[in-house]
């Protein structure tokens, strides 16, 4: 297999006027476990949206999976295959119920109902959320949001994952769960935090995003 999952060549990015990324270069290979740091606003979240293909980049190329990705049809492979966590889990969410939630994305991937079921009760026992499977979203508190959420994205076991800022209001005792979680069964990822001591735990590289500045640091 392909060893680089994600790279980016030369990837200029603006919100109409306003530059965010110049000429980027990043990758992602087997086993990396990225740190994305950098100040508010510095293009971290659009970073991750560039490579889901939320935002499409004015200049540079997209390879994610051994695959040139230009096109939305090109996006919808890697959104199956690349799990992002929204920065905010109210983009993340969107069923009636947690159960739904964790649901959809393996039901979305074709998996049989009572293979679903199967995950479902899993990954609620890797994250401690039976109590919350028939709550409705709108009635969990903010942590608990991102932790439905996390569990999403765990459910359709992606062969990469990008986090953005997944500690985020999380307790300690969830958080060293997290930490614990992302070093057992995580293989590769790319974690955006502003949490150095939990970047210090899981991330294997670093790299720094700042205005016109973009560099390795660990
Ligand atoms: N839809 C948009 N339209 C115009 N400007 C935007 C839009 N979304 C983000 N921006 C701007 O682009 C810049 C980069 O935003 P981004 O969300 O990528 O930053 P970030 O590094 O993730 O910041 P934070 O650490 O606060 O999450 C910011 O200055 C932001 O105000
Ligand atoms: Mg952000």
């Amino acid at each position: 297999m392909e060893d680089i999952l994600i790279k980016l060549e030369n990837i200029t990015f603006s919100y109409n006027s306003f530059p965010v990324l110049k000429n980027i270069n990043f990758e992602v290979r087997v086993g990396d476990k990225v740190g994305l740091v950098g100040p508010n606003g510095a293009g971290k979240t659009t970073l991750l949206y560039i490579i889901t293909g939320f935002l499409r980049p004015q200049k540079g190329k997209i390879i994610i999976l051994g695959k040139e990705r230009k096109k939305e049809k090109d996006f919808i492979e890697v959104r199956q295959k690349i799990g992002l966590l929204f920065q905010d889990s109210d983009s993340q969410l969107f069923c009636p119920t947690v159960k739904e939630d964790i649901a959809f994305g393996p039901l979305n991937l074709g998996k049989s109902k009572e293979e679903v079921l199967k995950i479902v009760q899993n990954i609620s026992d890797l994250f401690n959320i039976h109590h919350l499977l028939e709550r409705p979203i709108y009635k969990l508190s903010g942590g608990e949001k991102k932790l439905v959420a996390l569990a999403g994205i765990f459910a359709m076991n992606p062969i990469c994952y990008l986090l953005d800022e997944p500690s985020a209001g999380l307790d300690e005792k969830t958080k060293f769960k997290l930490i614990e979680f992302l070093k057992n069964y995580v293989k590769n990822c790319v974690i955006v935090s502003h949490d150095k001591e939990f970047l210090k735990e899981i991330a294997n590289k670093t790299y720094y995003l700042e205005k016109d500045k973009f560099y390795k640091i660990l």
